[in-house]
């Protein structure tokens, strides 16, 4: 399949009526910063929110909205305007449009294209926490999933309507980061409609530095489980991680990952292994192995909750409940130490609030891992679920200090770091 960069690709944006579409200016932006050629087409919820003069403004393209236009038809059809894309993108995919999709309809402008077009469509879906769990919304995911549709998000936090949990649209960077992977994987929609997401990018292992390793990843937090509805989680993006795993998959390497409950697409090219609590990780490692490589880039949980409740706790029946707290088992010292199946090269994470090298060293010592990629997590560079990352990379002999760069940046960096250990270790 041809991959197009992202300086070189026109991509079709479709905005729908959701609060987020005013994301989707940024998003233009962004786009344009980075040379893409951008065509937006606004439905008529979307008016509501941004107006289609912004969106044109940002483009620098007029903005499509009405499926009869006889203008518009004059200078480029609906059919032409969905196939001189290399992408659609849907941003932000409210619960409606996503139906409309999963169904099929073509009833406006928007659907219309996406009904036509022979190039992958690419969703950032954004709506309040009920209806993305619905699972009406959730029968449509599954399904445009299996038509090959792509998904960016939706991400957990604080919604405009004042509720908490998945359903906010990922932020731009994160969309942009989505569209350049799905046009390095090839976005024609050939024999392979269907094939799911991680089809295309495998065809591009085999071909680097990395090429015949297997290099195997944990990303994200763990969940862990206190009754069936509540878990004790933290606040990891899985960012860092799922950004390791497309530099190791752009060096060739056959990847597989391990990651827990993100709002990320899964990385193109990777095999991905979906788990929630330590311990579902820790057999999904063990599962995976052998690997020449195993990179623990989790926020696996120290402690789960030993007496997990099989019915919802109802509260005040007897009082507070009291939460019996046990270890995780730690899958990087586990695997560290491992007599059999040990990968040649072990790297960890340590994220730390204070004294960030000597405990990184420690931490390095304890855990038996061949190297600790190191961050301070109490300062602006390094925050949560933010795009940068400010990290040292240490090992038994000493620690090599990076600036501060973008994840993906990092990413290449632990990537160039991991060839030179595996070509010592040959
Ligand atoms: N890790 C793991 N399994 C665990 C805990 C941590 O595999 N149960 C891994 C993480 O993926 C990371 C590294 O260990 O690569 C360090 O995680 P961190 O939470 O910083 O270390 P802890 O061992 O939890 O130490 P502390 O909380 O005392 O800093």
């Amino acid at each position: 399949m041809k991959a197009v960069p992202l300086s070189a690709s026109r991509i079709l944006l479709i905005i729908s009526g959701g609060i987020a579409a005013y994301k989707s200016l940024e998003l233009i932006r962004r786009l344009r910063e980075r040379d893409a050629t951008v065509r937006v087409v606004m439905t008529a919820a979307a008016q509501q929110f941004i107006t289609p003069l912004s969106a044109a403004t940002l483009s620098g393209q007029a903005t499509r909205d009405e499926l009869f236009s006889l203008t518009d038809e004059a200078t480029i059809g609906h059919i032409e305007l969905s196939r001189a894309a290399d992408l659609v993108v849907v941003a932000p995919a409210t619960a409606n449009i996503l139906a409309r999709m999963a169904g099929g309809l073509a009833d406006d402008m928007g659907t219309t294209l996406l009904l036509a077009t022979d190039k992958r469509t690419l969703v950032a879906p954004a709506m309040n926490v009920g209806m993305w769990l619905h699972p009406a919304t959730q029968r449509n995911v599954d399904r445009l999933k299996a038509d090959g549709v792509l998904f960016v998000g939706p991400e957990s936090g604080p919604m405009a309507c004042g509720e908490f949990g998945p359903g906010r649209m990922a932020e731009p960077p994160e969309i942009v980061a989505a569209i350049e992977q799905a046009l390095a994987a090839g976005t024609a929609l050939d024999d392979s409609r269907g094939a799911g997401l991680a089809a295309p990018g495998l065809e591009a292992a085999g071909v680097g530095p990395l090429a015949g390793r297997h290099v195997l990843v944990t990303s994200g937090p763990t969940y862990e489980p206190i009754d069936p509805v509540r878990f004790l989680g933290n606040r990891s993006s899985g960012r860092q991680g799922h950004a390791i795993v497309r530099a190791a998959v752009g060096a060739g390497a056959r990847v597989t990952l391990v990651t827990g409950p993100v709002g990320l697409a899964d990385p193109p090219g990777a095999e991905v292994v979906h788990v929630g609590s330590a311990q579902e990780m820790r057999e999904a490692v063990e599962a995976a192995l052998p690997a020449d490589a195993f990179i623990a880039a989790a926020a696996v949980a120290d402690w789960r909750v030993e007496n997990v409740a099989s019915q919802k706790i109802k509260k005040g029946e007897r009082g507070f409940p009291t939460l019996r707290l046990v270890e995780n088992p730690d899958i990087l010292a586990e695997i560290s130490n491992k007599a059999t199946l040990r990968p040649a090269v072990v790297i960890g994470f340590a994220a730390e609030t204070e004294n960030v090298a000597a405990n990184a060293k420690a931490k390095l010592r304890r855990k038996g891992c061949d190297l600790i990629v190191a961050n301070s997590v109490a300062d602006g560079a390094s925050a949560f679920g933010g795009d940068t990352n400010q990290v040292e990379i240490i090992d038994a002999n000493g620690a090599e200090s990076l600036p501060p760069m973008s994840k993906a940046d990092v990413a290449d960096a632990i990537v160039r770091r991991l060839v030179i250990e595996l070509s010592k270790r040959q």
